[in-house]
This record gives C-alpha cells, sequence and structure tokens, in this order.
C-alpha cells in the first residue's frame, strides 16, 4: 500500500510517500526556522502563508522523487491535529484536494500518533508500548495497550519541555530554536546550578514552569550582584533537572506496569543527545523491555511519520470525508 502523507501543523511544511510502512520512497521537508528565528519563535500568520506557498512544490517534488504520479497512490494522510489552526488548514485542503480529484481515500491523522510510530521506520513495535511523546507543544507518557489505543497516563501540568528548551535558551540569548543550542552547550558544561524541582500533582505527570522560571530567576540575581555564571552549566543543569523529571516518571510506570514490553520516543526533543544517552541508561534497568528512539531524521517534524501512521490508521479503517476539518486541540 503506497501512502502519500502531509504534515503543515507547524513550520515544517512536509510531504512523504511511503510503501507497506515501511519503505520511505520519498521525504521532502522545508524548514521555515530561518524566517522564525528573526521574531524568536513561531509567528503562526506567517506560518500558514509560507504553508500556502510551499505546498503544491513540495507534493510535486516528493511524487518526482519517487517516481510516482497520483494514479500509483493508494491514499492520501494527512495531519489534522494539534497543531497551530491555520497552518493544519493548509496541509488538510491541499489533502482533500487530491483526494477527491483523484478518487483517492482520505485518511486524517493526529500528530502525535504519528511521533509515535514514526518508530515502525525502525522496528515493529510491541505492545503493550509506553511512548513517550516530547515536542514544542507536547510532553505525554502514553500507554498503547494494542496498536491504535492511547491511554494519556501521564502529562505536563505546564509547559511543554521542548517550549521550556527555548524559552530558556531566550533567556539565555541562545537563538531560536534553542532546544539543539542548549543540547550542544550543555556537552560542555556540569550540573552544578541548583535549580528548583518540578512538583508536579499527580502521580506520573510532570511540570517545567517552575524550572524554567527557576533559571530566569537564577539569571538575574547573578545580574543583580554582579556575578559572572558559565552558559554551558546553566544549559547542563537546566538540561538535567528537566530530562531526571521525565525519566523518573518513565521508572515509575515501568515500574508499576510490568507488562509494558516496548518503550519508544517520539517528537522533536527525541533528538536531544542527552535524553538518548538516558534511554540507553534505561535499558540496562529493564532488560526485558526493548527501547526505541526514531532516526534523528524523524524527530522533528515531517511527512514521513504522516504517511506511517495514515497507513495504519487506514488499516483500522480511519476515514475522513467532504467535511474533514483542522482540529488545533484534537485529542489522541
Ligand atoms: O516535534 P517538533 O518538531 O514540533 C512540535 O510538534 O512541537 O518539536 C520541536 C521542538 C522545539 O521546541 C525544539 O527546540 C525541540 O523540539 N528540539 C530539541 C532538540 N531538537 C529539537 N530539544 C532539545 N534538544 C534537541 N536536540
Ligand atoms: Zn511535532
Amino acid at each position: 500500500m503506497i501512502v502519500l502523507g502531509i504534515e503543515s501543523s507547524c513550520d515544517e511544511t512536509a510531504v512523504a510517500v511511503v510503501k507497506d510502512r515501511k519503505e520511505v520512497l520519498s521525504s521532502v521537508v522545508a524548514s521555515q526556522i530561518d524566517v522564525h528565528k528573526e521574531f524568536g519563535g513561531v509567528v503562526p500568520e506567517v506560518a500558514s502563508r509560507i504553508h500556502v506557498e510551499n505546498i503544491s512544490y513540495l507534493i510535486e517534488d516528493a511524487l518526482k522523487q519517487a517516481h510516482l504520479t497520483m494514479n500509483d497512490i493508494d491514499a492520501v494522510a494527512v495531519t489534522k491535529g494539534p497543531g497551530l489552526i491555520g497552518c493544519l488548514h493548509v496541509g488538510v485542503q491541499a489533502a482533500k484536494t487530491l483526494a477527491f480529484a483523484f478518487h483517492k481515500p482520505l485518511v486524517p491523522v493526529h500528530h502525535i500518533a504519528a511521533h509515535i510510530y514514526a518508530n515502525e521506520l525502525v522496528t515493529d513495535l510491541h505492545y503493550p508500548v509506553l511512548a513517550l511523546v516530547v515536542s514544542g507543544g507536547h510532553t505525554q507518557l502514553i500507554y498503547m495497550k494494542e496498536e491504535s489505543s492511547f491511554e494519556i497516563l501521564g502529562q505536563t501540568q505546564d509547559d511543554a519541555i521542548g517550549e521550556a528548551f527555548d524559552k530558556v535558551a531566550r533567556v539565555m540569548d541562545l537563538g531560536y530554536p534553542g532546544g539543539p543550542k542548549i543540547d550542544k552547550l550543555a556537552k560542555q558544561g556540569k550540573n552544578i546550578y541548583p535549580l528548583p524541582k518540578p512538583k508536579a500533582k499527580g502521580k506520573y505527570d510532570m511540570s517545567f514552569s517552575g524550572l524554567k522560571s527557576g533559571v530566569l530567576q537564577f539569571t538575574k540575581r547573578c545580574a543583580r550582584n554582579h556575578e559572572t555564571y558559565n552558559d554551558a552549566d546553566l544549559a547542563c543543569s537546566f538540561q538535567e533537572t528537566a530530562l531526571n523529571e521525565i525519566f523518573d516518571k518513565i521508572r515509575l510506570i515501568l515500574d508499576d506496569y510490568p507488562d509494558i514490553r516496548h518503550f519508544v520516543v517520539g517528537g522533536g526533543v527525541s533528538a536531544n543527545s542527552r535524553l538518548r544517552e538516558k534511554v540507553e541508561e534505561l535499558k540496562d534497568e529493564y532488560p526485558d523491555v526493548t527501547f526505541t528512539v526514531p532516526p534523528m531524521a524523524c524527530c522533528t517534524d515531517n511527512a514521513t511519520m504522516i504517511a506511517v501512521a495514515g497507513t495504519i490508521a487506514y488499516e483500522h479503517g480511519v476515514r475522513g470525508d467532504a467535511s474533514l476539518t483542522a482540529d488545533s486541540s484534537w485529542e489522541i
């Protein structure tokens, strides 16, 4: 089965063609980072206009690179949500037009499910699965008893982890997007600055806004007292505290749910090198669980994962029709 996937939920316009869940025939991504970094973050109206400008070229490129035409495509999958509403509409309208003009099934895809299913490109998933989703908009620990079943066990009560990385990077004047900059800087630093340890109410829930404010207070206090601090040490202290918050909760869940066979990670922050190291550490502690992290190119937003998730949703009978519309806060 050959599926064309379309992604436009935030600041990446992307189109991909995937055969039988696993074989990537083509994948093209147009990132808008260079435009938005001038503003220090994504400007939704600007983002949706650029999606409109790019989407047709990307569809053409993805088909050309796969050496296919729309006649060879079995279904069109598209991100319905969650994401920025104006951005999502661009992808949804493009997908609807293609599907109806070429008489193809249309499959709405959940962006977070797609981040999880990106792991299908590495290995088959063995259920029950525990999925950690860490992106600019989400931080969730999701239990999947079987394919296409999602139960949120824990999530952030305030900022998403990627958002915290980006905000801390802004406080430290490192530029946008901050995640990769903090990741790189933290490698040269030590975890020596005491930052507030996050406190979330639910057993598996997480919190990052207190930590983010803690970094801001710390820099302000240093400025007031005419003290200097080491950028690399602050990046490392923040990153370590934030990741420990997540990994404490992962351990609690793995201890409480001994039926979990497979742990997977998805979302932009899964590109973080320290997070990947910490997943490696878990392997020794839980030898009965398989641990998978998606390939770097599939961590941040792309359409390969939309095509994979679209294939799975199609197999589970999910279809869209003329009434399909974007949903910025679509629940998984
Ligand atoms: O999944 P994604 O591309 O978009 C959303 O759906 O939000 O994730 C983007 C987020 C940004 O906050 C970015 O700073 C973060 O992923 N990110 C990282 C790294 N690479 C991207 N965070 C930490 N370390 C990284 N290496
Ligand atoms: Zn994403």
